[in-house]
């Protein structure tokens, strides 16, 4: 297994806060948690003081990506991995680890320039998860979700994360495309049962936002229902319908955030046990639903 146990936050810059306090909160139901800067928004799922940090800034931007590793012997072994890897690793001040509550961090650049970051030691918050609309997310030994990033080289990330950092591959989706681009896939890869915790996506070119989805998961098909509702009654746009997914089998909607990228929001992910799991190619993305024609410049 890899050394990376789950996804554990996303630091996303976002240009417009006030919207954003009103989606994450008022509509998507996050709890609100705590942090240092006042300015910024915590998005509280489970016992972390924050799984999703939004700071303000002028533009939409993927800060990072925190990778948890189970502990400071198999952080250190990533450090060693990704510095063989001829990729340089900045150790994160200890008022950067407390900012993120969390014992000690690394950073690097991923092979397409998307920042990632990895810790050990998440420090706890025990009061309890109020969330606005009593949603239920599930992270335990699962990590925060997903994320799906754009890459424009898919060998060196896939490389990158399979064998610098151990991620297991857990499938791909051949994208339909003219024979003389050759073959491009969907690279689905997992950390822990959740079935995938990272997915990439070909692209021609990584601008900001730098990230193309965040999936959470919540307990039951009520709390995906309500908060549909919610989103259409607050006017945002879905990016995708309710649909089931054939390969992680989530019951999801896509909406567009506040910051142009969307947020999965789904239940019943499938758990893997990787004792008989082998890589599959899937042929189509959602058994149902998930129709994406309506989404905006997605
Ligand atoms: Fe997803």
């Amino acid at each position: 297994m890899s050394d990376i146990s789950s996804l554990g936050y996303v630091r996303i810059q976002v240009s417009d806060p006030d919207a954003w306090r009103t989606f994450a909160f008022d509509v998507m139901g996050f709890a609100e948690g705590s942090g240092p800067d006042p300015d910024a928004l915590y998005l509280r799922m489970d016992e972390r003081h924050a799984r999703i940090v939004l700071v303000p800034g002028d533009v939409d931007r993927l800060l990072g990506v925190g990778w948890q590793a189970r502990d400071q012997r198999a952080l250190a072994r990533v450090v060693d991995t990704v510095e063989a890897a001829g990729t340089p690793v900045e150790r994160l001040p200890v008022t950067d680890a407390d900012e993120r509550r969390v014992e000690e961090a690394i950073r690097f650049t991923d092979p397409c320039g998307t920042p990632v970051e990895v810790f050990h030691g998440p420090v706890l918050d025990h009061s309890p998860v109020v969330t606005p609309h009593n949603s239920r997310f599930v992270t335990d030994g699962l990590g925060l979700g997903h994320a799906v990033l754009p890459v424009t080289d898919m060998d060196a990330a896939y490389r990158f994360y399979t064998e610098v950092l151990g991620f297991l591959p857990r499938g791909a989706f051949r994208l339909p495309t003219p024979p003389e681009y050759g073959p491009m896939r969907v690279r689905f890869m997992g950390v822990n049962p959740r079935h995938h915790s990272l997915a990439l996506i070909p692209a021609g070119a990584v601008g900001d936002p730098g990230l193309i989805h965040i999936m959470v998961e919540v307990a039951g098909l009520d709390d995906v229902g309500r908060a549909l509702d919610r989103v259409m009654a607050a006017g945002h746009p879905l990016s995708a319908t309710l649909g089931r997914h054939t390969n992680d089998k989530m019951v999801s909607f896509y909406v567009r955030t506040p910051g142009g990228w969307d947020l999965e929001y789904g239940t019943d992910g499938l758990l893997v046990d990787e004792r008989y799991y082998t890589a599959e190619e899937i042929t189509a993305d959602s058994y149902w639903g998930h129709d994406w024609s309506g989404a905006s410049g997605a």
